[in-house]
């Protein structure tokens, strides 16, 4: 597929990655509704639609220091890729209807994995380099690795899927990864997520991890 990778400013970014930041947070919220009986899963639904809170709080935050001062944006561009943008939006849309028709469990972290594996992500933290307070900065960023950890376990306790789980493993190593790169060339020294369960071998619970 011909992709439309280009460098845009970060005020015509913004609206795009608010609106599906947004879409985000409602697909996990129409999740905590279907897995209202289920106390841990409702929880970890609440806890992913609370991250995407987070985003979308950290990206108008942006926007409104941007509307009181535009030379903050200075003539920084960031990374737009138009194709990966229709195709979330489009993924989101069709989520959310199949989410609030209802689905099952395996069915809603498959759906999680799949958005969680966009770099929309990636372009959140390119845009909260607008803003100068580094400890807030620092945090953030660190909110925006952590949920793929829970997620990753949340697969390999309710799923059978060999397949998922070594894809959600696949995800967090390289968004780690990713994170810590992306971290250190813009000068923030949040330290990375401890990783808990990336190739550490271990649950969050301490219990080994079953290597199927
Ligand atoms: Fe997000
Ligand atoms: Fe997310």
């Amino acid at each position: 597929m011909k992709t439309r990778r280009h460098r845009a400013t970060i005020r015509e970014v913004l609206d795009v990655a608010i609106e599906l930041e947004r879409k985000t947070m409602a697909l996990y919220t129409a999740l905590v509704r279907t897995f209202k009986d289920t106390e841990e899963l409702r929880g970890f639904w609440f806890s992913m639609a609370r991250h995407e809170a987070g985003h979308c709080g950290a990206l108008t935050l942006v926007e409104s220091l941007l509307e009181s001062d535009p030379t903050l944006a200075g003539d920084r561009k960031v990374w737009f890729d138009e194709t990966t943008v229709a195709r979330l939006r489009a993924l989101l849309t069709a989520y959310l209807k199949e989410a609030r028709r209802g689905v099952d469990v395996e069915r809603a972290l498959a759906m999680a994995l799949d958005i969680e594996s966009s770099e929309l992500e990636d372009v959140v933290v390119d845009l909260l380099q607008v803003v100068k307070d580094r400890r807030w900065r620092e945090q953030a960023v660190q909110m925006l690795i952590h949920d793929l950890g829970d997620l990753s376990f949340m697969i390999e306790k309710y799923t059978t899927d060999d397949q998922l789980l070594a894809r959600a493993d696949e995800l967090v190593e390289r968004r780690v990864g990713g994170l810590r790169t992306q971290v250190r060339a813009r000068g923030v020294t949040a330290s990375p997520p401890s990783a808990r369960h990336v190739g550490s071998g271990v649950g969050r619970t301490g219990r080994v991890r079953r290597r199927r």
